[in-house]
């Protein structure tokens, strides 16, 4: 057996720029030198998709680490600082499952299905105003979409997406692990929880029980029943903007890059709704959005490796599913591939994305709309990238296109 800190192990500069660029070439370096694990500045990064599904199976065994986040960024005592120690990612156990299950009904496959008129309806709106233009930022008009959808779901008034969007852009780089951007994350936290203290206290009162309206009236029930404190609801209702936001934008931002140099593939979305649920796997595996960490709380030993509690692990879900060990050429872009393995955009474990069966539903209806109404996309101008650790994706996608 041996120390995981005896390992030489390659490198992986996550926290620089370029990293975030093309990352995929470096995990395949890694992995030539190292078949499952890498160091980096920010912690050990597991490289090898079964190591990844073996290890978050340990679930017992680690916890979130939003603590060490906060301390990284000097934000204790800061009102972003109390929020990420609050936030249901960062809550585990009992406290944590109670939260999930309040949830839970309001976030089945059959829930998201029943969302179906409003999302088309939401990118049907957006596309009769952006589509005319012929040329815009994708990813300014993709982010638009889930911030939408999200407001309707909980009776957010439209007055209020402007604001709440420029502060969903800036809490999307929250795991970013970049100190110079805590001032704006604070101010961003605040914005978002006047709105929702807003949201909660109109709605408070007008409700009575057996209002179940919407996901709001869920939630306001949950805390009638003594299920939640209001600090707990409003910190979901802050959670839910946040989580549905940025990693739902930058998703289809990835697809269209990825359609722009596949125009017999873009064609079928707009024919066929359920070939656009396979380019969205297939966009999940090859570029998923998010890595995040865990921290040991006990030792483990793994493949003849023994790691002390207390050990920072990134499980980097954006591009585990290419590991060659994952899938047959992982770095061809093919949305009709074998998915023996699935991807694990969406995470695995006890945080396992609860809001998956409605971004599920969302991107494909948005990606079906979109191609039938943006025909002949091509790329117009370089794209900038998003930092690699935390939420990950593309930063201004300028396209060109045929309006039809
Ligand atoms: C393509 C879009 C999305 C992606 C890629 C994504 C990805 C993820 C990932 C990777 C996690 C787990 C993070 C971790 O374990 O450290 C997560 C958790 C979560 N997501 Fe999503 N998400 C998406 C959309 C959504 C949407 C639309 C919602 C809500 C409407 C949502 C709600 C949540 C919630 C509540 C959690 C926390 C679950 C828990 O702690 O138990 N997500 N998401």
């Amino acid at each position: 057996m041996q120390e995981i800190s005896q390992l030489e192990l390659p490198h992986l500069a996550m926290e620089e720029a370029w990293f975030a660029k093309d990352p995929g070439p470096q995990f395949a370096e890694a992995r030539k030198e190292h078949a499952w694990l890498a160091s980096s500045s920010l912690g050990y990064v597991v490289t090898n998709y079964q190591a990844v599904r073996d290890l978050m199976a340990m679930k017992d065994a680690m916890r979130t680490p939003f603590d060490h986040t906060v301390d990284l960024m000097g934000a204790r005592g800061t009102a972003w600082g109390r929020f990420q120690l609050s936030h249901i990612l960062a809550y585990s156990g009992r406290d944590h499952q109670r939260l999930r299950d309040i949830l839970a009904p309001a976030f089945t496959p059959r829930r998201a299905n029943q969302h179906r008129p409003l999302m088309r309806e939401v990118i049907s709106d957006l596309l009769d105003e952006w589509a005319p233009k012929g040329a815009f930022d994708f990813e300014e008009f993709a982010s638009h979409f889930p911030i939408t959808v999200m407001c309707k779901l909980i009776g957010a008034p439209p007055e209020m997406i402007p604001s709440l969007r420029a502060s969903l852009e800036t809490l999307g780089l929250s795991v970013s692990m970049d100190p110079s951007l805590t001032t704006a994350l604070d101010e961003a936290v605040r914005v978002v929880d006047d709105a929702a203290q807003a949201l909660i206290d109109e709605r408070e009162a007008v409700w009575k029980p057996g209002d179940e309206n919407d996901l709001l009236d869920l939630l306001i029930e949950a805390k009638a029943s003594g299920g939640m404190t209001r600090r707990e609801l409003a910190d979901l209702l802050i959670f839910l903007l946040v989580a549905g936001y940025d990693t739902s934008k930058n998703i289809l931002t990835l697809i269209m890059y990825e359609m722009v140099d596949r125009p017999e593939d873009y064609a079928r979305c707009a024919e066929d709704l359920e070939f656009c649920s396979k380019v969205l796997d297939e966009t999940m595996r090859i570029h998923g959005a998010t890595t995040t960490n865990r921290l040991l709380t006990e030792d483990v030993t793994y493949r003849d490796v023994h790691m002390p509690a207390g050990t920072m692990l990134w499980f980097p879900w954006s591009v585990i599913g290419r590991d060659p060990a994952a899938a047959e050429n992982p770095d061809s872009f093919d949305p009709g591939r074998d998915r023996t393995n699935p991807h694990v955009g969406f995470a695995l474990g006890p945080h396992m994305c609860l809001g998956q069966f409605i971004a599920r539903v969302q991107l494909a209806e948005g990606l079906h709309q979109i191609a039938r109404r943006i025909t002949r996309p091509r790329s117009s101008g370089p794209q900038g990238w998003r930092p690699f650790p935390g939420v990950w994706g593309i930063r201004g996608l300028p396209i060109e296109f045929e309006p039809a």
